[in-house]
């Protein structure tokens, strides 16, 4: 039997109505969108794992870019891919390069299209040896010291060659406080935004970027450092550290698999801007269903942002930026 107070429908019969029911909505502001800068100035190569997606080289960057923002793109996060030969050692010296890929793009973005705010992914992975994400004792296992040290000496150089933000995603500890601490002894933060990686998960859901980025493990897997996919009370204590370290905002990532780590997060860090990575295999997974015929592509995507500002983000790292620049307009 219908009471007065159970018809729902009524509410949201028309679609301004329903448009109501949101917190809030999908915007192209709050889409950043992930690039991969290899060290061959003309390259330009699809990825197999992560289709539409490709290395792009130095010279090819500006085209690249050029129709996105005209189409409303906003913000990249530069992840730099060193292919040749000999650029990995241990330590992953040449994370800050002058010549190497992440901040030679950084310069070029900054100068070419001066409205786009730029973010650098900081690691050691794509840069080490090893393929981990910090430096490693002699027993394989993490020196944590001496990696954030590394990680500090990389962010602020990101920050020193004009990046407007350094994301940190290598999950070791205190690494929020040493970069907050660079920044501010070298007179950039005031200016550069610090967003924590704090509630980074393990799991499978980074394959197609490993390859994307050549940074996989060449032993062990990265479970010592990124949570444990259980680990949701470990999500909370990192998430309040990185607050108390200086962080500017928090990331969530993977997102649609822990979405209830998104909720938890925006509640926790709720004065914070609240980021979400839709990463590589959630892209793919999506790309790969929609063509076999499982559903239409472009209503899922929406979906799955949906679902990411309903469980409180306010910023989106996606590979489908560029599908959704088109998408957001025909809405
Ligand atoms: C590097 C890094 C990874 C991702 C972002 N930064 C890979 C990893 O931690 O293994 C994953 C992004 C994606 O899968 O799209 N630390
Ligand atoms: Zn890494």
């Amino acid at each position: 039997m219908s009471t007065p107070k159970s018809i729902l429908h009524g509410g949201y019969h028309h679609p301004l109505s329903r448009s109501w029911q949101a917190e809030r909505s999908v915007t192209k502001d709050m889409l950043m969108y992930p690039i991969f800068i290899t060290d061959d100035p003309e390259a330009m190569v699809p990825l197999e794992a992560l289709p539409e997606q490709y290395r792009i080289g130095i010279n090819r960057l500006e085209a690249f870019l050029a129709p996105l923002v005209k189409k409303g793109l906003k913000s990249v996060i530069i992840f730099g891919v060193p292919l040749k030969e000999g650029v990995k050692d241990p330590e992953g010296s040449k994370a800050e390069d002058p010549q190497g890929p992440t901040i030679e793009a950084v310069k070029l973005i900054r100068h070419a299209f001066p409205n786009v705010f730029v973010a650098c992914d900081v690691c050691l992975c794509e840069y080490t040896s090893h393929g981990h994400c910090g430096i490693l004792r002699d027993d394989g296992t993490l020196n944590n010291d001496l990696s954030i040290e590394r990680i500090k000496n990389v962010a602020v150089a990101y920050a020193k060659a004009g990046a407007h933000c350094v994301a940190p995603s290598d999950m070791m500890d205190g690494r929020i406080g040493a970069i907050k601490q660079g920044l501010m002894d070298s007179g950039y933060a005031h200016k550069v935004m610090l967003i924590s990686y704090a509630a980074k998960f393990a799991g499978a859901f980074y394959g197609p970027f490993r390859e994307a980025a050549n940074s996989a493990p060449s032993f062990g897997d990265r479970r010592c450092y990124q949570l444990p996919a259980n680990g949701r009370g470990l999500a909370r204590r990192a998430v309040l550290r990185d607050m108390e370290e200086g962080a500017d905002a928090i990331m969530v990532k993977p997102g649609t698999p822990y979405l209830d780590i998104l909720r938890e997060t925006a509640d926790l860090a709720k004065d914070y801007p609240i980021a979400v990575y839709q990463v590589s295999g959630e892209y793919s997974m999506l790309y790969q269903a929609a063509k076999a015929g499982v559903f239409d592509l472009k209503a899922a995507v929406l979906e799955t942002m949906t679902g990411f500002t309903r469980a409180g983000a306010t910023l989106v790292l996606t590979y489908y930026t560029p599908r959704l620049l088109d998408w957001l307009d025909e809405e």
